[in-house]
């Protein structure tokens, strides 16, 4: 007998599943049936993810241990994956030829751990903000590897980024640029700075999250890159490094990547030819999509750094331009997967006929406000009774006090208990770092799994730190 049937939202009639029958071997007892071991899908569960005598494990440990030790709403990082997903990256640009840099985009998580295995794995750091800047510093990742997003960070934390020499402030308006002109008017060793532009390409995800159409927020338009041309040139404490275009997040269409790089290749063939200011390094941005459900496709890491690539040395050619370096800065696509979210479960909602129509938790939108901004979905399991048959469709609501706090709609899980344990695939991106402390409930804590081992990375927030910046009348 085949019991997929957790791991699925809709049907466990999916052809993926075949390869896996092997793994399974079946004995019944009691309210579930037990594997002996059960590998997960690996597009949407982290690589180590197993199942084993009917529980989940990640990087070895044993999903419900993990909860015992350190509570839930617990965030559970397997280091294989996370290693992996950074390393299949820097492959993929490395096989073509190019001169290349892949940032990781702080956004999608950051903690000291996270960024020392980013320094570890040779990559660089896309941050936002001064606190996002000490983390690179305490994980001392080389500063030269550090590029300074934002489109309107405080004069303070402008001065930091100046101060401690990161790689580039990529700048994302006229104003930006008039006072980071200002601040580094008197300096020595000009300071490296993008041009952030926006592409007007439109691609397809959800409207929140997409950044590249002429009327986000981010970004110059090109008509504009003409007067940052201008004041560059006039502004001896800063240095002309190249373009940068972000799209958006969660955007698994190649072509719009490809057009995006046409985009960055033809304004810097302007820039040269207007302005002689030649284009060292263009940046795509981020924005490659991670599946969350089952039913979706990976996207192919090797195929799209063949695209931007190939579209680089086209338009280069067509411009007769020096090949510039690349650099991606991908977030979700790195640590997506290699998260994965422990909930309890602390009660239920009955219909009169006494199915579960919500099974409530002990955290939700205020550790993953994903689904309450995008609609996001997500794919779950029982952890501690990972192979039971499904029962009619549930809703799994958060602890918060709005109708909107629901984690996942009408999935298919085994009839849950109040004290089961919930575990939610691929929470790794923009759910922690996102996090608020909505109702003054406590942010959840952080582990790094592998072989057996769990450390923690951010041990969960007190009552003490939520009230530490409280002051009474
Ligand atoms: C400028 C910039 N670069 C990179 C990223 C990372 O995008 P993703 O996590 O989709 O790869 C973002 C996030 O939207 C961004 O705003």
């Amino acid at each position: 007998m085949f019991a997929w049937w957790s791991v699925f939202r809709f049907s466990a009639e999916v052809s993926f599943l075949k390869p896996f029958a092997p793994l399974c071997g079946a004995k019944v007892s009691g309210r579930c049936e037990h594997y002996r071991l059960m590998m997960l899908p690996r597009h949407i569960w982290p690589d180590t993810a197993t199942i084993s005598d009917d529980r989940l494990h990640l990087g070895g440990c044993d999903a419900r241990a993990l909860a015992a030790t350190y509570g839930t709403p617990l965030y559970v990082f397997d280091e294989a994956t996370l290693r992996g997903a950074m390393r299949a990256c820097l492959a993929a640009f490395e096989r073509q030829g190019l001169p290349f840099g892949v940032h990781y985009a702080a956004k999608a998580l950051l903690n000291t751990a996270l960024a020392q295995i980013v320094a570890q794995e040779g990559l660089g750091l896309d941050v936002v903000s001064g606190a996002e800047l000490l983390v690179a510093r305490r994980a001392s990742l080389p500063m030269e590897r550090v590029h300074f997003h934002g489109n309107a960070p405080g004069a303070a934390e402008l001065e930091r980024a100046v101060a401690w020499g990161v790689g580039a402030v990529v700048v994302d308006n006229l104003d930006e640029l008039e006072r980071l002109a200002a601040l580094t008017a008197a300096r020595e060793r000009p300071q490296g700075v993008m041009l952030r532009v926006a592409p007007d390409i439109e691609a397809s995800t959800h409207p929140a999250i997409a950044t590249g159409g002429a009327g986000s927020k981010f970004g110059l338009l090109p008509e504009t890159l003409d007067t940052a041309a201008a004041r560059l040139r006039v502004s001896p404490g800063l240095r002309f490094l190249g373009l940068h275009a972000h799209i958006g997040s969660q955007i698994f269409d190649l072509e719009a990547f490809r057009a995006t790089v046409a985009v960055l290749v033809d304004l810097a063939a302007r820039l040269r030819a207007r302005h002689g200011l030649t284009a060292e390094e263009l940046s795509p941005g981020g924005g490659l999509g991670t599946p969350y459900l089952a039913e979706e496709a990976a996207p192919d890491v090797a195929a799209y750094a063949a695209a931007l690539c190939a579209s680089l040395r086209d338009r280069c050619a067509a411009h007769a331009m020096p090949l510039p370096r690349l650099t991606v800065e991908p977030g979700r696509s790195i640590v997506a997967r290699a998260g994965v979210a422990l909930y309890t479960v602390m009660g239920r909602k009955l219909a009169a006929d006494g199915t579960i129509r919500y099974l409530h938790v002990d955290g939700g939108m205020a550790d993953n406000p994903r689904p309450a901004l995008y609609n996001a979905r997500y794919t779950a399991l029982l952890a501690n009774c990972a192979s039971a048959p499904p029962g009619p469709p549930v809703s799994v609501a958060g602890r918060y006090c709005e109708s909107g706090d629901v984690l996942l709609r009408d999935v298919s899980l085994p009839p849950a208990q109040p004290g089961d344990l919930l575990a939610v695939a691929t929470t790794g991106a923009y759910t922690l770092s996102m996090a608020s402390a909505y109702n003054l409930a406590p942010r959840p804590a952080a582990v790094l799994v592998a072989e057996g081992r769990a450390r923690l990375i951010q041990r969960r927030e007190t009552e003490d730190d939520l009230l530490a910046r409280d002051v009474p009348l």
